[in-house]
């Protein structure tokens, strides 16, 4: 999909990924770009930007955790624009092993009442597109924090999920898989959740293990996804990598798994 006069609404668009996501569909001519966020007064900062360059923009705001907001949102982009042609279900947490419930709702919930709420108008036009913002961690795994690997793990199977139901009815899917990013996730995540919740991701970006091959701007991720949907390629590896990685997991997974534990010794300074 070409995004240009396309609408395309973007969850967790006031930092980060989402944001670049944002600025970038508007400065390829997106008809309209939809800043969904949990920080109200940072989303309108991206619609303002937006906006600001000549383009079309709304700010809501949204948890999407929660049924009612992700519906909301849905309803009131599609009032102000018409209808949906893209959806980056992007906003994601990470936090540790207290948080399991709060991470499955946003983490893996909110992607499901989003898909719920935009499926229908899409198949009614014969055509729409899907970008899931999971992690390198739901191809491979997340040290530290099993909600993360889990959760994200689930978004990649939905978003096959969902490419294979609706793959022939007119629906794109992509799954974005980056290693480290630098964004505000420990610190948004955190706020989220109670500032005493642990995360190997620190206030000022990814842990070692998310690094290990470089941090990417969040601006280079979203070319990168840009790229991706002009092919509509179902998955997104910015971090090149992380192809090698899944297919010696798929390989020879007690291989695999011995090499990681070997990794997470080594990152706690053990071995
Ligand atoms: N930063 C990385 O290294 C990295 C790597 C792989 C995947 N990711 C994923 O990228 C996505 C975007 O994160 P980011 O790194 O840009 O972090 P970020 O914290 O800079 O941006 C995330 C945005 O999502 C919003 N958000 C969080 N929960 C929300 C909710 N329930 N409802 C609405 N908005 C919500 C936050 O307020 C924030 O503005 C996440 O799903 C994350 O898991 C990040």
């Amino acid at each position: 999909m070409d995004v240009r006069q396309r609408v395309a609404v973007v969850t967790g668009g006031a930092s980060g990924i989402g944001r670049s996501l944002c600025l970038a569909f508007a400065e390829q001519g997106a008809a309209a770009v939809v800043v969904a966020d949990l920080d109200a007064d940072a989303a309108a900062q991206v619609a303002a930007t937006i906006e600001a360059g000549g383009h079309r923009a709304l700010a809501v705001a949204a948890d999407v955790a929660s049924r009612a907001d992700a519906e909301a949102l849905v309803a009131k982009a599609q009032d102000a624009f018409g209808h949906i042609d893209l959806l980056c279900s992007n906003a994601g947490i990470i936090v540790g092993d207290e948080a399991w419930s709060r991470m499955w709702a946003v983490n893996v919930q909110s992607h499901v009442y989003l898909a719920r709420a935009v499926l229908p108008g899409m198949l009614a036009r014969g055509e729409g597109y899907l970008v899931y913002t999971a992690s390198a961690a739901g191809l491979l795994t997340q040290l530290g924090s099993a909600p993360y690997a889990v959760t994200k793990h689930a978004v990649v199977a939905l978003a096959e999920w969902l490419s294979i139901t609706y793959g022939d009815r007119g629906i794109a899917v992509s799954c974005l898989c980056p290693q480290a990013v630098s964004t505000n996730l420990g610190a948004t995540s955190r706020r989220q959740v109670g500032a005493d919740t642990p995360t190997t991701w620190s206030d000022r970006g990814a842990g070692p293990q998310a690094a290990v091959d470089g941090t990417l701007t969040p601006d280079q991720v979203a070319a990168f996804v840009i790229e991706a949907m002009a092919d509509e390629r179902f998955l997104i590896l910015p971090h090149p990598q992380v192809a090698t990685y899944e297919r010696r997991r798929a390989d020879d997974r007690e291989r695999w798994l011995r090499g990681m534990r070997r990794l997470q010794a080594r990152l706690a300074g053990g071995r």
